[in-house]
C-alpha cells in the first residue's frame, strides 16, 4: 500500500470508529451493572465490548479484504497473510462500567511485523487521534506532536496500575515513588490507549506500564512514533508490542526516564 492509500484507509477507519463510538456512547446512557461479566480477576467486560468489536471486525474486513485480526474479545480468529488488525474495542472498560469519562476505541494495523496505521478514538471528548506510517499524527484534523520538554523534572507522567500481574509491584512502586518526588506528578487515566494518545499530542511527557496486551498499545504506538516520540521496553529494546512492558515518551526525556526504570527494574 502506498502512503496515500494508507492515508485513505486511515480516514475510513476514523469514520468507522465514529459509527462504533456512537453505539458505545448510546449504550452508556442506559447501561446497567447487571450487564457486567467477569473474564478473570479485575477483568470486566459486557455486551458493549463484544458488539463494538464485531462491528469493527465487520467494517475493517470490508475496508481491507483479506486482512486478519488480533482482538481482545476474540470475535474473529481470521489470520491475514500480510495485514492484521489489532483491536481493543473498548479500552477503559472499568471507566465505562463505572460511568467515568475516559474510554477509547483502539486500532492498529500490522503489515507483517510492522505497525503502519493507528487510530485511538477517545469517546467522551470525541477526540479521534490517528496516524499512518510516514504520514504524521493528527487529532480531529489537526497535526499533533509530542511535547518539546527535555527535563523529567518538568514532566507530567502517565501510568496504569497492574490489574492482575503483581510480580513486579516493588520496582513498579519504586518508579512511582521516584516520579512522585521528581516530576510534575503522575496521572492514571484507566486507558492505556488514551495515555499513549496524550503523549503523542504533548499532554504527557511519558507513559510507562507493565502487563499490557498488544491491543492496549498497538494504535497508540503508531501515534507516538509519528508525532515524534520514542517507544521502548523497560530495557531500551524493541519488545514493546507483545512484550507486556512499555515506556513511551516525547523523546526528550526518554533516556533520563529509561535510566530510572532500568535501575529500579534491574534491566
Ligand atoms: C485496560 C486499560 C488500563 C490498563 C489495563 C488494561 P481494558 O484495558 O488500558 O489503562 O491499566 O492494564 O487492561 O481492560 O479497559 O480494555
Ligand atoms: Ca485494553
Ligand atoms: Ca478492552
Amino acid at each position: 500500500m502506498s502512503t496515500s492509500e494508507l492515508q485513505e484507509l486511515c480516514e475510513n477507519v476514523t469514520q468507522l470508529t465514529q459509527e462504533v463510538g456512537d453505539f458505545i456512547r448510546g449504550e452508556r446512557k442506559h447501561f446497567k451493572q447487571s450487564s457486567v461479566e467477569k473474564k478473570g480477576h479485575n477483568d470486566l467486560v459486557s455486551y458493549v465490548d463484544k458488539t463494538a468489536e464485531q462491528m469493527l471486525v465487520n467494517g475493517l474486513s470490508e475496508l481491507l479484504p483479506g486482512s486478519g485480526f488480533i482482538t481482545e474479545e476474540k470475535t474473529s480468529s481470521v489470520k491475514g497473510q500480510v495485514y492484521n488488525w489489532i483491536i481493543d474495542p473498548l479500552d477503559g472498560t472499568t471507566n465505562f462500567i463505572h460511568g467515568l469519562p475516559c474510554f477509547c476505541i483502539s486500532i492498529g494495523l500490522l503489515k507483517g511485523e510492522t505497525l503502519v496505521l493507528g487510530v485511538v478514538h477517545e469517546l467522551n471528548l470525541d477526540e479521534c487521534f490517528y496516524a499512518w506510517e510516514n504520514g504524521g499524527a493528527y487529532m480531529n484534523g489537526d497535526k499533533i506532536s509530542v511535547s518539546p520538554e527535555k527535563r523529567l523534572g518538568e514532566s507530567l507522567i502517565a501510568t496504569g496500575f497492574p490489574y492482575h500481574d503483581y510480580d513486579r509491584m516493588v520496582p513498579y512502586m519504586e518508579v512511582f515513588d521516584y516520579c512522585m518526588r521528581n516530576t510534575h506528578g503522575l496521572r492514571r487515566l484507566g486507558s492505556a490507549a488514551a495515555d499513549l494518545a496524550y503523549v503523542a499530542c504533548g499532554r504527557f511527557e511519558a507513559f510507562y506500564e507493565y502487563g499490557l496486551n498488544a491491543w492496549d498499545v498497538a494504535g497508540g504506538i503508531v501515534l507516538v512514533k509519528e508525532a515524534g516520540g520514542t517507544i521502548s521496553d523497560f530495557s531500551g529494546g524493541t519488545n514493546f508490542l507483545f512484550g507486556k512492558e512499555i515506556l513511551s515518551s516525547n523523546s526528550g526525556v526518554h533516556e533520563e526516564f529509561l535510566g530510572v526504570i532500568r535501575e529500579k527494574f534491574k534491566n
